[in-house]
């Protein structure tokens, strides 16, 4: 009696707060489906059994242990402690896996050490953070996710995992696939957008590509490691590694499909994520760790904590000491402990006094060496020194470079049809801080890629132009706080027919710990672009940056805007390819322009409110409109594309049936073009309230001129799940519309009936 109550109470509590616990489980697109695919063999996992069954307490727990050996060779004296157990475990050659390795020879030489100290000759798997390309730089994943071609973010993760590969890397910790509405966030540069649905093709696409399955040129695969898993990207108020407190549906719904497409397709690693989610840091959640990635979706790879968390658990305030942190981490399902070196020291004292059963540690390091088998690093410890020079910035990669870099390229404004610009024009004024820069094109993650390697906007436009064609003058820095370059600015603006102003964000603004607080043009960017607008020259604005930018005031102002985010080490040449039309401009948003800071969190996959926004007391602001800069999925072409006929082969659809729907899309200008076609769904009448619009499909088509092309959406029952009040993923019989179109704000409608 008093159990139940008590029980009663707790499911009030968690119903009042929103944190009913939903299940995957039934979800059909999951773990039940995944079967067929499992990477980790019976045949691989016995062999990783039999191993286990003959170590010693302290090498499995050095297994389960990983290092940054990169802190420790840039500053051998740091960290005294933590480098002393490093050298242990190598010298034992019980270590499991380290990262930051400077290169193949020194990974071939610490692998030797660590397989002839070790008494069973057991490998260690070296990682790195393979993030956007390799040395072989590609733009950033935001910037990547904007082309909306899966098939390019495949090849662009194989061509990173093969140049890493080839430097003696095992492990990239990638794809980075965590969803946020939060464009302060610094990391929202690593990340693939907002929709849930986009993330989760990329996601499934990364992982396929990154794992190099099928690359059998040194006999050796890649592991990938998803992350940050999870709720990284919902951190409140968009400050790094701030609480996350969100419902289980937000985050079954919208956090957590990337990570099942990316288990689904084979991953062999996740990585746990810094932050608390709902009171539990990840790392020690066993909600998110074992419930739902092992017992719902199967995950049967590793998961391995990030940098030094399992010591942040004692920072959080939920261990009051590290061995209890430990014990927390293990209980949870946290496989692998980067760099705290906390399972080493306390793992076996918690065995020997019964706080931690030793099938956990036995579970744990079996996952271990069954990816270290799965990967041929028995066999093939080795890298071959010679792989590299063949490998790294191979022509393939730089053209892929290239091309990345140009599809990720959106185009935000182009009035009077100013761009494509003539290759002929008299003159053209190249200004601003990142038009000669080729730093900062590199983007926030790129620790292996070098400026050098950079083709800067400048040399980009000199490719197309003659030097007599240009003027050339910085204006300003970027965080500048000073006008006097301006006058030179000016004047090259004022003798020319057009100017180029190339402003945005250094790469500090972006990524991890760089959060902000405005989304403005930094330092006197605004104030240059400004000065150049009232010269009456045309302006052509491209910006470079890591995120989405509060830049309603440039809108206003500019004759075009390119968006240009930091594209790696093509970037100049693939930006200039767009300003003069030898390629039109392609890339589509994947994340909400915001018009202001105050406007977020703004995504399109909201829900009506009882009183969407209007008049009087309805869901608005009074002192700005509650539409955003620029939506999801939006973005221009040199063409115009007209959208026709939807059709839908039947307007009742059982659970059974597919349904499908074709729409014409004709384009109407003059130049051929790719667009983006987007499909959205919406249940009507739900059980639970549902998002206006979810992203089901989309299909990137390149027309040309006068040229009109049927395409088709095939829908299912799956795509129409929601998680309704019955916790579990299901199609609710009802009215459904659905709408096909160039982005999330305008497109052709239709409505149909799932029927039971
Ligand atoms: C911390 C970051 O959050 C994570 O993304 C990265 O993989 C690790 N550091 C290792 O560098």
């Amino acid at each position: 009696m008093v159990t139940s109550l008590y029980l009663q109470a707790v499911l009030q509590m968690r119903q009042a707060k929103g944190q009913q616990r939903y299940s995957d489980a039934k979800f059909s697109g999951g773990v039940r489906q995944l079967s067929g695919k499992h990477w980790i063999t019976p045949e691989i996992r016995n062999k990783a059994k039999a191993l286990v069954a003959q170590m010693t307490l302290e090498e499995k727990v050095g297994q389960m242990s990983q290092f940054d050996w990169g802190f420790h060779a840039i500053n051998p004296d740091a960290g005294g402690e933590i480098n002393n157990l490093m050298r242990l475990l190598i010298d034992r050659g019980w270590v499991g896996s380290l990262f930051n390795l400077s290169g193949a020879e020194e990974a071939n030489e610490l692998q030797r050490k660590v397989i002839e100290n070790s008494r069973l000759r057991i490998p260690m798997i070296t990682g790195r953070d393979v993030i956007h390309g390799y040395r072989s730089v590609f733009p950033i994943p935001l910037a990547m996710s904007s082309s909306w071609n899966p098939g390019l973010i495949e090849q662009t993760a194989a061509a990173a995992s093969r140049e890493a590969a080839s430097d003696g890397i095992h492990w990239v910790f990638a794809p980075m696939i965590d969803i946020t509405r939060d464009p302060r966030w610094g990391r929202i540069a690593e990340s693939m957008g907002e929709d849930p649905y986009l993330g989760g093709v990329m996601a499934d696409a990364w992982v396929r590509g990154a794992q190099l399955d099928r690359w059998s040129d040194d006999r050796r695969s890649v592991a990938g490691c998803p992350k940050h898993y999870a709720g990284y990207g919902f951190a409140e108020a968009g400050r790094d590694y701030n609480t996350v407190d969100v419902s289980d549906r937000v985050l079954r719904e919208v956090i957590l499909p990337p990570f099942r497409r990316a288990v689904e397709a084979g991953a062999l690693g996740i990585m746990a994520s810094f932050n608390e989610l709902n009171g539990i840091p990840a790392c020690a959640n066993k909600y998110l760790l074992t419930t739902i990635l092992r017992e719902e979706w199967g995950f049967e790879g590793i998961v391995v904590s990030d940098y030094n968390a399992l010591a942040e658990l004692l920072v959080h305030g939920i261990a009051k000491d590290p061995k209890e942190a430990a014990e927390l981490a293990i209980k949870a399902g946290t496989d692998m402990d980067m760099h705290s070196g906390f399972y080493f020291r306390y793992l076996p004292e918690l065995v020997a006094e019964g706080r931690v059963d030793e099938r956990l540690v036995d579970q744990a390091v079996e996952r271990i060496l069954a990816v270290k088998f799965k990967l041929g690093l028995f066999d093939n410890p080795y890298v071959d020194l010679s792989l590299k020079s063949r490998v790294i910035l191979s022509e393939e990669h730089v053209g892929l470079a290239r091309q990345a870099a140009r599809e990720s390229i959106v185009l935000l404004k182009n009035e009077n049809g100013i761009l494509p610009l003539s290759k002929n024009i008299r003159k053209l004024a190249l200004i601003g801080p990142m038009m000669k820069n080729r730093r900062d094109p590199l983007g926030c993650w790129a620790p292996d890629g070098k400026e050098d390697d950079v083709v800067s906007l400048y040399d980009g436009i000199l490719a197309k132009l003659s030097a007599d064609q240009v003027l050339y003058a910085e204006g300003c820095g970027i965080l500048d706080r000073s006008r006097e370059k301006f006058d030179e600015a000016l004047k090259a603006v004022e003798q020319a027919d057009a100017a180029v102003i190339a402003v945005g964000e250094s790469i500090e603004l972006s990524g991890e710990g760089n959060s902000r607080a405005e989304l403005d043009l930094p330092g006197e960017q605004r104030a240059l672009v400004e000065a150049a607008v009232r010269t009456g020259k045309p302006v052509i604005v491209v910006l470079m940056s890591g995120r989405p930018l509060a830049v309603g005031w440039l809108d206003e102002q500019a004759a075009a805007i390119l968006h240009a985010w930091h594209l790696g080490i093509q970037s100049g040449r693939a930006i200039a390819d767009v300003l003069f039309g030898d390629n039109g401009p392609s890339g589509r948003l994947t994340v909400t322009f915001p018009r202001s800071v105050g406007q977020i969190p703004i995504y399109y996959y909201r829900k009506n409110t009882g009183r969407p926004p209007g008049g009087n007391y309805t869901s608005r602001y009074v002192d700005m409109p509650t539409k955003p800069l620029y939506p999801f999925g939006y973005g221009l072409s040199y063409t115009t594309f007209a959208y026709r006929n939807l059709k839908l082969d039947r307007t009742g659809m059982r659970l059974s049936d597919a349904l499908t729907a074709t729409v014409e899309v004709t384009n109407t200008g003059s130049v051929a073009g790719e667009e983006v076609v987007q499909l959205y769904v919406r249940d009507v009448a739900a059980s639970v309230t549902q998002p206006l619009k979810r992203l089901k499909g989309f299909a990137k088509i390149r027309l040309e001129p006068g040229e009109t092309k049927a395409v088709s959406f095939r829908i299912t029952a799956d795509d129409l799940a929601i998680i309704g009040a019955s916790g579990e993923w299901a199609a609710e019989p009802g009215a459904f519309r659905l709408m096909i179109g160039p982005n999330s704000e305008e497109g052709l409608e239709a409505d149909f009936i799932l029927e039971e």
